[in-house]
């Protein structure tokens, strides 16, 4: 018998934080309960999967990324119990769920950490966390956020120590050079899946382990024991996926996919790429860039965000070039007066000046790109963001769903929401929601659910093979997507101005060719094929006889 395709090959990803999504209780803060009563907007939109981040036990110094509790459910968004029913909500429309899953460290309020600081120096209860006499170890190893701490080391009074943290000193970071923290781990993992959970997108996988002398990332330890949780979760008989946070050059992030391994990772690189073809329209960079990354692994294995609920991570040359940095800065809407620790904190739309153009451009080469692309709650509404707030709030806002009070996000009294809801000019919720862009036939919304109607419908898209063909012009990128039935052809335009170029079919000589989005019948497939593509605009090309259908 034929195997079958892994779900997640291809699959859309909506990423969304359940706090601010939907308030079921009315205590202002987003909710399992809100969340399922929500799930028919994301059926209707026509995504694959959700992606929920943490919703642990957690003091929320990071967002949830600080957790307490790795077996239950923060109660401020219900209980193991409302997990179950959001989850049969969600499978029965056919949606399936990834859970956010935080290796690397816990919160300093979880009883393990709190037993380690006040366990006996070298002792096995100390020695579930990375602890040293001073601050003087590891110093190769970067420090992330550091806009709020200047070392990864943090003393602690009570264990008369210094404990490890790569993130927050809320942190701190686990060691995994202790068998028994591997179990644990191990077990949470068993933990979620026999719970029904369909993926993990695990945190910070870079950093599990450390050694003296190095940035204490992707560490050949680290590997081995991803491959150990590749290993218990293949010993569930479903297919579960397993998608890597690793903020690092494609073939670093590429070296956590194999099948021993994980199967996916994002492509960070690739995203800041989109962004600096925008920001200077021009697009050989973004070609190598996709160059590299297929050469890297196979394209299903990439997630593809334009946006999520972190800055828009640019780092300082390690990622990309420093070049492209100062061209994402320099070109994007205030990109040097919103810079957090390592890049941009803003949210998709108005990153792009609210440009829809651009907006809709990057949107279809997400969408018609290898792997699996991911799109950041309320950005397919193009939501603003509240730049004021502190951290990384300023892109966790809630969800604006319809016109009234706190855009239908909740019902309780303002001062009790999670974060204020979007009322900047341009962005103010009363007019950018669900419910009035549902109503409007051109909105950006209903362009996103038509472009996944379309990709649905076109199974190259989904996962055909992936090849760039020349372009004859600096600001367009061209290529196709072939799978057994079909071929899509793709060009896109980074200028604002309008671009006319010549296309070599040679190829696909004599074939049909017809633009899928508009339906419309162009010559036949020639060597010399002309188009012209307006300011940052785009086509999706159907290439010889298909269903007539697809339109
Ligand atoms: C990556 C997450 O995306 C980010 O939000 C978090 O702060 C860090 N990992 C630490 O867990």
């Amino acid at each position: 018998m034929q195997k079958q395709e892994a779900w997640w090959k291809g699959a859309v990803i909506y990423q969304l934080i359940p706090r601010s999504f939907a308030d079921g209780n009315a205590d202002g803060i987003g909710d399992l309960q809100g969340l399922a009563n929500r799930l028919g907007y994301l059926r209707w939109l026509g995504v694959d999967a959700i992606w929920l981040t943490p919703l642990y036990p957690s003091p929320l110094e990071d967002g949830g990324y600080d957790i307490t509790d790795f077996k239950d459910i923060h109660p401020e968004l219900g209980d193991l119990a409302s997990f179950h029913r959001f989850l049969t909500a969600a499978h029965d429309q056919g949606i399936k769920v990834i859970l956010d899953l935080v290796l690397n460290h816990t919160s300093v309020l979880h009883p393990w950490f709190q037993r380690a600081r006040w366990a006996k120096k070298g002792s096995q209860e100390r020695d579930v966390y990375v602890w040293n006499d001073d601050e003087n170890r590891y110093c190769d190893a970067p420090v992330l956020f550091r806009k709020f701490e200047s070392s990864n080391w943090e003393w602690d009074e009570v264990a008369q120590q210094y404990y490890f943290h790569r993130f927050l000193r809320h942190q701190p970071d686990l060691n995994y050079e202790n068998s028994w923290v591997q179990d644990q781990m191990l077990e949470v993992i068993d933990f979620w899946i026999e719970r029904g959970v369909d993926g993990f997108r695990l945190d910070a996988v870079p950093f599990l382990f450390e050694s003296e002398g190095s940035r204490c990332e992707g560490l050949p330890e680290t590997h081995a024991f991803l491959k150990k949780v590749r290993q218990r979760v293949d010993s569930h008989s479903r297919d579960i996926l397993l998608l890597a946070e690793a903020i690092q050059p494609i073939n670093e992030a590429a070296s956590y996919l194999d099948d021993k391994e994980l199967h996916g990772a994002f492509n960070f690189v690739l995203t800041a790429h989109l962004f600096a073809a925008v920001a200077n329209g021009e697009c050989k960079q973004l070609r190598l860039c996709l160059e590299k990354s297929q050469q890297a692994v196979s394209g299903s294995r990439w997630a593809l965000p334009l946006r999520n609920h972190d800055e828009l991570w640019l780092g300082d040359g390690h990622l990309i070039p420093v070049g492209i940095i100062q061209t994402i800065r320099d070109g994007l809407h205030q990109g040097h007066g919103h810079w957090l620790n390592w890049g941009i904190n803003r949210r998709l739309a108005p990153l792009l000046n609210g440009d829809l153009r651009a907006n809709r451009l990057l949107n279809a080469l997400l969408y018609s790109l290898p792997g699996m692309p991911c799109i950041y709650y309320g950005d397919e509404l193009g939501m603003g963001d509240w730049p004021g707030l502190r951290d990384r709030d300023p892109n966790r806002t809630p969800m604006a769903w319809t016109s009234v009070r706190n855009g239908g996000f909740s019902s309780a009294p303002d001062p009790l929401l999670v974060l204020p809801p979007i009322t900047s000019p341009g962005y103010d919720y009363r007019v950018v929601n669900v419910e009035v862009q549902k109503q409007l036939p051109g909105s950006l919304l209903n362009w996103h659910r038509r472009m996944l109607t379309c990709r649905r419908l076109l199974p190259a898209l989904r996962h055909g093979d992936f090849k760039l063909l020349e372009s004859s012009h600096p600001s367009v990128i061209v290529y196709s997507r072939t799978c057994e039935t079909m071929t899509v052809l793709v060009a896109a335009n980074f200028s604002a101005a309008g671009s006319s170029l010549r296309l070599d079919l040679s190829k696909w000589k004599g074939k049909r060719t017809r633009e899928v989005l508009w339906g419309c019948e162009y010559p036949t497939a020639d060597k010399d094929w002309f188009i012209y593509l307006p300011s940052y605009g785009f086509s999706w090309w159907l290439i010889g006889e298909v269903d007539d259908s697809i339109r």
